[in-house]
């Protein structure tokens, strides 16, 4: 059963896509739309065929099935931050699922793509903001009850320090939700698709704690990040990769003490072969508090 604040969402993007505004939907239709299909009329969306719609998108069924659980109520006025929110859909879906959400993100042309999204549906409670997560803080955006970190941190030059931003950020009882690449080690390495822009093992020295973790390049350190392409880094031209042993540790040092990883998003024996290659995994994680 929807509470009714969502059900009210509902019906304004019902009705948006009942009657489009014709200009937004013709600026939103110029864009070149890489990854989330965000529907836009009952016969239009930002790709079109050419992948699932986002709502049925594997990994938002993941993000949502696994937040809705852990969470244990409704998510209807939960605060969410989408951190490199690239098109904006994910944030979409989840102010669909009635939280309040900002999405934040870097790059221009990914930034206007998601304004145009919010204008299009004009959602009291989706917005997104043009910044670089780096600097984003406790301070200037206040606590999230749900934060999801997707295909962020390994585009981050310190992980560790993002790690406990993010925990600063999190109310004590939210909860992050991480979708990341993490360095494979060196028996893992030669399935790894990324193997090529990946460095030896390294460390990374952070508040008095040594990590293990690969460097991987992200673009020439002289050249643009534009060039790096529209998903990748804005401001570092290399990015740190935990191993998966550093990444536990690190979210437990910084206070997220429960730690679960997903699986089951895919069939067992693709989801460890895709494991395998993108040496990447979903994590959904908690502080300490909610181990009391
Ligand atoms: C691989 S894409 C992931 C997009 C989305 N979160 C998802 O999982 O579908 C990475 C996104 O993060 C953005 N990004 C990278 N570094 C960033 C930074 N320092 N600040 C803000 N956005 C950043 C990129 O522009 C891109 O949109």
């Amino acid at each position: 059963m929807l509470f009714k604040s969502t059900r009210r969402i509902r019906r304004i993007i019902e009705s948006k896509m009942k009657n489009p505004d014709s200009v937004l939907l013709g600026r939103i239709r110029d864009e070149l739309w890489t990854s989330h299909n965000i529907p836009l009329t009952y016969s239009l969306s930002t790709m079109g065929n050419d992948r699932p719609l986002i709502s049925s998108d594997v990994r938002m069924l993941a993000i949502k099935n696994n937040v809705r659980q852990l969470m244990q109520s409704d998510l209807s006025g939960l605060r969410c931050l989408d951190l490199g929110c690239l098109e904006g859909g994910i944030s979409f879906e989840m102010a669909r699922e009635g939280m309040d959400v900002i999405g934040v993100e870097g790059q221009d042309s990914n930034y206007r793509k998601c304004k145009a999204i919010e204008e299009y549906f004009g959602l009291p409670n989706l917005h997104f903001l043009h910044a670089d997560v780096k600097e984003l803080s406790k301070q200037s955006l206040g606590t999230f009850d749900v934060i999801l970190c997707c295909g962020i941190l390994y585009h981050l030059d310190n992980p560790f320090s993002f790690i406990e931003k993010l925990h600063e950020m999190c109310t004590d009882f939210g909860m992050m939700f991480l979708d990341t690449h993490f360095a494979p080690d060196r028996t893992s390495l030669k399935a790894c698709k990324f193997r090529e822009s990946l460095s030896d093992i390294e460390t990374f020295e952070y508040d008095a704690r040594v990590y293990n973790g690969r460097w991987f390049h992200e673009f020439d350190d002289k050249g643009s990040p534009e060039k790096a392409g529209i998903w990748a880094a804005v401001s570092n031209y290399r990015s740190f990769w935990p191993t998966h042993e550093s990444l536990i540790k690190t979210l437990y040092h910084n206070g997220f003490k429960h730690i679960l990883e997903v699986f089951g998003t895919f069939e067992i024996e693709e989801e460890y072969a895709l494991k395998a290659e993108y040496s990447r995994s979903y994590f959904l994680v908690m502080k300490e508090s909610q181990l009391l």
